[in-house]
């Protein structure tokens, strides 16, 4: 199946046959160096849209999370169909699309570059997802309600104090797991740090 068309392989996951435990053994199947790309066939994100407009200093620009890394994180965390999955700079939506077909938890993308909104809207209805929305905003000023929150890098410095304090105020009084791919949120007193499976990853978990 890893070898059909990704025309073919979209039509299975809009049937729902290439959707939980089924894309998962099939990921699993590949081999570890060749997963990335054919997901990104499969999503249809493997071309990133221009955006220079709005990238600047401390706000990173589009990069999409490791296969590897999520499929850790989604295990660890747990994600589950119950929970609501928040990407805080989602970009073309790697990680909520991946997260939505293997658990089928609702998702939320969060991203302040329009064109990687469209883009990431346009996979999702391409794919015949319910249960996935991509919010145009800005993480320093909104912070969409979630039980599981994931960054990936998507800022540092002043942007990421700003994004903390719309994240503290969005979680309180809720227990919620934040996950984060090369960001260390240690020093942020709400959050405690679970003991991390690998180098790259970190889970915090906030109690009420
Ligand atoms: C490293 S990419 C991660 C993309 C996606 N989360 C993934 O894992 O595939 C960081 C993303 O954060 C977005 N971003 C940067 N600053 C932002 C902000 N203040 N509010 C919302 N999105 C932001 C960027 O446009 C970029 O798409």
């Amino acid at each position: 199946m890893a070898a059909m068309e990704p025309e073919a392989l979209r039509a299975a996951v809009r049937r729902g046959s290439l959707r939980g435990p089924a894309l998962a053994a099939l990921l699993e199947s590949l081999p570890v160096f060749e997963r990335d790309a054919w997901v990104e066939r499969l999503l249809g994100i493997d071309t990133v849209p221009l955006t220079p407009h709005t990238r600047h200093g401390e706000l990173i620009g589009h990069h999409a999370s490791g296969v590897g890394a999520l499929l850790q994180l989604l295990r660890d965390v747990p994600v589950r169909a119950t929970d609501v999955f928040v990407d805080l700079g989602s970009g073309l939506g790697k990680a909520t699309l991946l997260t939505h077909l293997l658990t089928g938890a609702t998702v939320v993308g969060l991203e302040h570059e329009p064109a990687l909104v469209d883009a990431a809207r346009q996979r999702a209805t391409d794919l015949g997802l319910t249960g996935v929305t991509y919010v145009l905003g800005d993480a320093r000023a909104s912070v969409p309600e979630g039980t599981v929150y994931y960054l990936y890098l998507p800022f540092t410095g002043a942007a990421l104090e700003a994004a903390m304090a719309r994240l503290e105020a969005a979680s309180r009084g809720r227990e919620v797991v934040v996950c984060t791919l090369g960001l260390d949120l240690a020093r942020w007193p709400w959050l405690r740090a679970r003991e991390s499976s690998d180098f790259w990853t970190c889970i915090y978990d906030r109690e009420p």
